[in-house]
C-alpha cells in the first residue's frame, strides 16, 4: 500500500488541490484509492461528496479526530490531505505512518518564509533522515520558466530539497474542483498541464 501525505503548514498553498489530483490519477489506473482529510475545513471530503457517480471511484477514509487511523485493508493507495498549521508532535506522528510527503509551495517570499520552519522540522525528523519517508517539493501556481521558480529552487537548496516540478496557475484547476473532478478525470488529454504533473507522478510510483 502506498501512503501519501500532502502537507505544508502554510494555508492556501494548494494541499487539497494536490491531494484530489493525486487521488484521481491513481483511481484512473484502477487502484483502490482512499482519500483521508485531517483538516477541519474538510475541503477534500467535500470535494469527494460532490464527485459525480460516473467518475472513477475514490473512497473516503475516516481519520479519527484529526489523527491518523490506518486505511482500510483493501486500500492500495491512501492519500491524506492535512490542515494548515501542521507541525510538532502531530507532524512527527504522521511522518511515522506515511511513505511519501508531497509539499506544495507557492513562490511568494511570504510563503517561502512560512514554510522555512517546516522544512527544517522535516529535515531533522528521524524517518526523513533515515530516508524511510521521501519528500517531494512542488511549486504551486508557478511557471517553471520564471524568475519566481528560480528563487524557489535557490530557497530550497539550503534544505537540500530539490524542486520536483512546477504546476502553473490555471483557472481550469478551480473549475474542475468545483465539480468534484480534476484534470485527470477529463476525457481530453490533460496536455501541457498533465506534463507538469508527470515528474511528481513518476516519483510517487518509483521505488526508492
Ligand atoms: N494551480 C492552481 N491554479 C489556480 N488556482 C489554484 C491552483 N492551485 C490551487 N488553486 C486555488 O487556490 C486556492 C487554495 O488551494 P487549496 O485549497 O488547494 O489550498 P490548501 O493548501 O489546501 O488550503 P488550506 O491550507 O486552507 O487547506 C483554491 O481556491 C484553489 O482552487
Ligand atoms: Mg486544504
Amino acid at each position: 500500500m502506498r501512503k501519501i501525505m500532502v502537507a505544508n503548514p502554510k494555508g492556501g498553498c494548494g494541499k487539497s488541490t494536490v491531494a484530489v489530483h493525486l487521488a484521481t490519477w491513481f483511481a484512473r489506473s484502477d487502484e483502490v484509492v482512499y482519500l483521508g482529510d485531517l483538516d477541519r475545513q474538510q475541503s477534500s471530503r467535500r470535494w469527494l461528496d460532490g464527485r459525480p457517480n460516473s467518475a472513477t471511484t475514490i473512497r473516503h477514509w475516516q481519520t479519527a479526530d484529526e489523527a491518523f487511523a490506518p486505511p482500510p485493508g483493501d486500500c492500495n493507495v491512501a492519500i491524506l490531505d492535512t490542515p494548515a498549521g501542521l507541525h510538532g508532535k502531530p507532524l512527527k506522528a504522521l511522518l511515522r505512518e506515511v511513505d511519501r510527503v508531497v509539499v506544495p509551495v507557492s513562490p511568494s517570499r511570504f510563503d517561502m518564509l512560512a514554510s522555512q520552519e517546516f522544512f527544517a522540522e522535516l529535515a531533522e525528523t528521524k524517518a526523513v533522515r533515515k530516508e524511510r519517508v521521501g519528500i517531494a517539493i512542488i511549486g504551486m501556481r508557478v511557471d517553471g520558466r520564471t524568475q519566481a521558480s528560480k528563487q524557489l529552487v535557490e530557497f530550497l537548496q539550503q534544505f537540500d530539497l530539490p524542486l520536483l516540478t512546477c504546476i502553473r496557475h490555471a483557472q481550469r484547476y478551480v473549475i474542475a474542483i468545483d465539480t468534484g473532478l480534476t484534470l485527470f478525470d477529463s476525457h481530453a488529454a490533460p496536455g501541457a498541464d498533465g506534463e507538469q504533473w508527470q515528474p511528481l507522478l513518476d516519483w510517487l510510483v518509483s521505488r526508492r
